[in-house]
């Protein structure tokens, strides 16, 4: 079988400068996964329907799925590690998500929240329709996206701690 056509390219991920020999075919979502293990960017539908894989492109809300590897030669690139982290410090989107209980599973997460940030970094005071709007390319699966846009939009007006604090159910072990 003949050998894919590969290229080096070169871009920054999340300030930090990659270069990286890649099949010409392969996909940025795989780059960013398999070849940088950077697993925040999820794959789940690969047909750009999902918003799993939404990274930060150019500045540019970009599905990385959909994206060939050699289309980001030059770019700069933001994913979700870059962001923020429990270590370095949470992103006041990341904080707002957590405080409004606006995931569960989490595998929807890191894609909305940079769907988020491009929002507010294109218009820093959304409605909530517009909110509604931005995140139709994003699905979730658990959470029925109310808290999720209520997380957005409390994150617009500067706070991370919702209007009415919610409260967390516990488990409690049971005793023999
Ligand atoms: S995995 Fe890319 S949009 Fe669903
Ligand atoms: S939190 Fe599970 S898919 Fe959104």
């Amino acid at each position: 079988m003949p050998k894919a056509e590969r290229r080096t390219i070169s871009f920054t991920l999340n300030g930090e400068p990659v270069e990286i020999v890649v099949p010409v075919h392969r996909y940025l979502v795989d780059v960013i996964r398999e070849d940088l293990g950077m697993m925040g960017t999820k794959r789940a539908c690969d047909q750009g329907v999902c918003g799993s894989c939404s990274i930060i492109m150019n500045g540019l809300l970009t599905s990385a799925c959909l994206t060939l590897a050699v289309r980001a030669d030059g770019a700069s690139i933001e994913t979700i590690e870059g962001l923020g982290s429990l270590e370095a410090g949470l992103h006041p989107i990341q904080q707002s998500f957590a405080a409004h209980g606006a995931t569960q599973c989490g595998y929807c997460t890191p894609g909305m929240i940079m769907s988020a940030k491009a929002l507010l970094d294109e218009n820093p005071d959304p409605t909530v329709e517009e909110i509604k709007h931005w995140l139709t390319g994003n699905l979730c699966r658990c959470t029925g996206y109310a808290k999720i846009i209520e997380a957005v939009r409390a994150a617009a007006e500067g706070r991370t701690e919702p209007a009415v604090p919610i409260s967390v159910p516990t488990v409690k072990a049971i005793e023999d």
